[in-house]
């Protein structure tokens, strides 16, 4: 082909290209996945657009959290829970990108929602969502940030590892033996709905955590229990023999009444334990249940290489609620975390993360507006129930394709590796209220009309994580 002719195809190429791109009228994000300043440049786009969904840093507003937080106020549809993981993802961004744009709203909205008995992240404000699991996400958030070196907050603020031993502390004591031969409750306060389910997610969470303080401190305390959630969550049958991780069990059925729902979270959070666990022990039988777990995740949450949240991302329908819209990004970190702490994971898995961000991409517009669905390579409109999510989800794909980079590599830092931040194993305790959470009476809020709603909206948020309700009908 001489040049005339090699000039022309390249030029219909690009014609087509540009009219595949354009095919509702509205450019779609352009990024190179085999680049990584292309990548960086396109999670720039997807993160700023992120950044519009929070107002924390305006004035007269409170901040760290995102619109809401529903449904203590009802005027926006986040749970508090929901900031917590987007902080942690934006210190994520960080971390991959070297972006610092996020850093310092970051750092003062996790040390201001850190409120509750010395710094535990329990502020009153927000106990109607107080699950373990929601505590748990911004204690993972804090755990990141010591990971990480994330820049440290002032000497006389509560400091990364001390809040995410605050939040292990807090819930060690509540480890229930009382019930189903152990096990932490979904909900703290016994008047949230939902107290009565130990599910899995408030296991995955708080095993997450010790895995990682095990790694950090290298105190063997952490490990024990991480080891113990491992093996009452599987002992109770939430962890099958094939590795499915199934949503959990209520206490006046000794957890036996399984609700035998997937979420992808439950999955996400259970792998990155166990490669943590793999690696600070160094234990065939870890080892084992990463490759069991991995195998599984990609078979059942990344059918044809891109990921979908099958529970409620249904074919001809879709059923996920506000939370389950942010839920792809927490695979995508985890997973790209295990490929770093248990390497024979990598290329699996770099594999799967590349193909479902390829597919994610191609749910994004050129302004870095992201769909939910990532299969259907055009952008889905679906706003009803994010779309932070979304966001959050997209700016996470991106950033851990950027895993080949020096810093990640080396891992997780932990106290003997260059990790500054300060800890304190008593978080959480010093200051303990011997009192229960003081619940939200009706004249902290306009009437009894509001706290019934409210009461009501939460009850139905519970409903929806659990499975749309069809476990609890
Ligand atoms: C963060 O705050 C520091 C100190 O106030 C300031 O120097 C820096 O420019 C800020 N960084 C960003 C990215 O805004
Ligand atoms: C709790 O709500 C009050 C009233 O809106 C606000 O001033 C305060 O900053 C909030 N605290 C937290 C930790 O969100
Ligand atoms: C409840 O389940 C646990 C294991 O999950 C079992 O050890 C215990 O015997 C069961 N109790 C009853 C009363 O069935
Ligand atoms: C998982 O294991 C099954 C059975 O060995 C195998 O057929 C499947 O290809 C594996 N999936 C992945 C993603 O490795
Ligand atoms: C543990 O993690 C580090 C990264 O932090 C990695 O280099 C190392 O190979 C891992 N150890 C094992 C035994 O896989
Ligand atoms: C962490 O490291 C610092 C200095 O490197 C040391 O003083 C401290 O005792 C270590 N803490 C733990 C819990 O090992
Ligand atoms: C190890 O962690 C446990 C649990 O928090 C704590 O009680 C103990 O003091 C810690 N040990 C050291 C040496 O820090």
């Amino acid at each position: 082909m001489n040049r005339f002719l090699a000039s022309i195809a390249a030029a219909l190429l690009f014609l087509t290209a540009a009219c595949v791109h354009a095919q509702d009228g509205r450019a779609k994000l352009q990024v190179d996945l085999d680049d990584y300043d292309s990548i960086r440049r396109a999670a720039k786009i997807v993160a700023g657009n992120l950044w519009t969904y929070y107002h924390g840093d305006k004035p007269g507003q409170t901040p760290g959290i995102l619109p809401g937080p529903h449904p203590a106020v009802p005027s926006g549809p986040y749970y508090w829970w929901q900031a917590g993981a987007m902080w942690g993802t934006l210190i994520d961004y960080w971390y991959y990108t070297g972006d610092d744009t996020y850093v310092n709203e970051t750092r003062r909205s996790l040390v201001f929602q850190a409120e509750g008995p010395g710094y535990s992240f329990e502020p009153r404000n927000w106990t109607l969502s107080l699950g373990n699991d929601d505590q748990g996400f911004w204690g993972m958030a804090a755990m990141l940030a010591a990971e990480t070196n994330f820049p440290n907050p002032a000497p006389d603020e509560p400091q990364w590892l001390a809040l995410a031993q605050a939040v292990f502390n807090r819930q060690a004591r509540l480890w229930d033996m009382e019930f189903c031969n152990g096990g932490l409750r979904w909900q703290i306060p016994h008047t949230n709905a939902g107290y009565n389910y130990k599910n899995t997610i408030a296991q995955v969470v708080f095993m997450n955590i010790a895995s990682r303080l095990a790694r950090y401190t290298r105190n063997d305390t952490y490990a024990r229990w991480a080891e113990t959630a491992w093996d009452w969550t599987q002992g109770v049958g939430y962890i099958t023999k094939e590795y499915n991780v199934l949503d959990g069990g209520h206490v006046e059925h000794n957890c036996t009444d399984i609700n035998p729902v997937q979420f992808s979270t439950n999955a996400a959070l259970l792998i990155h334990a166990a490669a943590i666990m793999y690696n600070y022990t160094l234990e065939e039988k870890w080892r084992s249940r990463v490759l069991g777990l991995l195998n599984r995740t990609i078979d059942h949450f990344f059918p044809e290489g891109i990921m979908v949240e099958r529970a409620c991302e249904l074919p001809d329908r879709m059923q996920c609620n506000v939370d389950q819209h942010s839920f792809k990004g927490y695979m995508h970190r985890a997973l790209a975390t295990v490929a770093v702490v248990a390497p024979f994971t990598r290329d699996t898995i770099m594999r799967t993360l590349r193909s479902s961000t390829e597919g994610c991409v191609s749910s994004c517009l050129a302004d870095g507006t992201c769909g939910f669905r990532w299969n259907i390579g055009k952008y889905d409109e679906d706003v009803a129930n994010g779309p932070a999510g979304q966001q959050m989800s997209a700016v996470a794909a991106l950033s851990t394709l950027l895993l080949d980079q020096p810093h990640v590599l080396r891992g997780p830092l932990t106290n003997d590796t260059g990790g500054t931040s300060r800890g304190d194993p008593n978080a959480g305790l010093v200051n303990n209220d011997p009192e229960p959470m003081r619940p939200i009476t009706v004249g902290d809020r306009a009437g009894a009309g509001v706290l019934t709603a409210v009461i009501l909206g939460s009850f139905l948020g519970g409903l929806l994580w659990m499975g749309m309700g069809w476990s609890e009908g």
